[in-house]
C-alpha cells in the first residue's frame, strides 16, 4: 500500500496558497498501481449484490467505471450543473466560500437500489455527503462510500453515514 500511497504526488500551494494537493493523476498513468488500486478496491466488493456504482464528476467517473466494469455493474453519472440531458434533481452544498451543486437524473435508481458511490479522494466530505443525500432521496440504500485515498486530518469521514466508508490510502 505504501508503493501506491508514494505514487501521489504532492503539489504545493495548489489550488490556492497553503493547500497541498495530492495529484493522483501520477497513480492514474502508472499502468501496475492502477490496476492494483482498481483491482484492491473491486476485490472488497465482489460476492456482495450491488445494483450500480454511482460516480462524481469528474475523478470519482474513472474509479467508477473501473469498478462497475470489475462487478458487472452500470455507473449512474452524478455530474455538475446543466450537464445532463434528461430531468434531473440536484442538491446544492456549502463550500469553504459559496456554494455548489450536483445533479443526477431523476430516473437514476428504484427504491431499495443497493449502490456503492465512488470518488478519488475524500476531503471535507462535503461533495460525499451531498451525493449520499441526493441517492437516499430516491430510497435507494448506500452499501459504502469508495474512495482511492483519504485526507484523515480533514475529518470528511465524520460528514457520512457511519461504518459506510471505504478508502484505500490514507494520508
Ligand atoms: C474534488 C474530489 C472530490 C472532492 C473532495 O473534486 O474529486 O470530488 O473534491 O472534496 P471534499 O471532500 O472536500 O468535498 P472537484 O470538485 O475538485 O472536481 P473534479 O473531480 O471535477 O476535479
Ligand atoms: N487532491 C485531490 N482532490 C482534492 C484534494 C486533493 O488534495 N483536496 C480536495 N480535493
Amino acid at each position: 500500500m505504501d508503493q501506491l500511497k508514494d505514487i501521489i504526488r504532492n503539489i504545493p500551494d495548489f489550488p490556492k496558497k497553503g493547500i497541498v494537493f495530492k495529484d493522483i493523476t501520477t497513480l492514474l498513468a502508472d499502468a501496475k498501481s492502477f490496476h492494483r488500486m482498481v483491482d484492491l478496491l473491486a476485490h472488497r466488493y465482489v460476492g456482495e449484490k450491488i445494483d450500480q456504482i454511482v460516480g462524481i464528476e469528474a475523478r470519482g467517473f474513472i474509479l467508477g467505471s473501473a469498478l462497475a466494469y470489475k462487478l458487472g455493474t452500470g455507473i449512474t453519472l452524478v455530474r455538475k450543473p446543466g450537464k445532463l440531458p434528461y430531468k434531473t434533481r440536484s442538491i446544492s452544498y456549502e463550500l469553504e466560500y459559496g456554494t455548489d451543486t450536483l445533479e443526477i437524473h431523476e430516473d437514476a435508481f428504484k427504491k431499495g437500489d443497493k449502490v456503492i458511490i465512488a470518488d478519488d479522494l475524500l476531503a471535507t466530505g462535503g461533495t460525499m455527503a451531498a451525493v449520499v443525500d441526493l441517492v437516499e432521496q430516491f430510497g435507494a440504500e448506500i452499501h459504502e462510500c469508495a474512495f482511492m485515498a483519504e485526507l484523515e486530518f480533514l475529518e470528511g469521514r465524520s460528514k457520512l453515514p457511519e461504518g459506510k466508508v471505504y478508502s484505500l490510502l490514507k494520508f
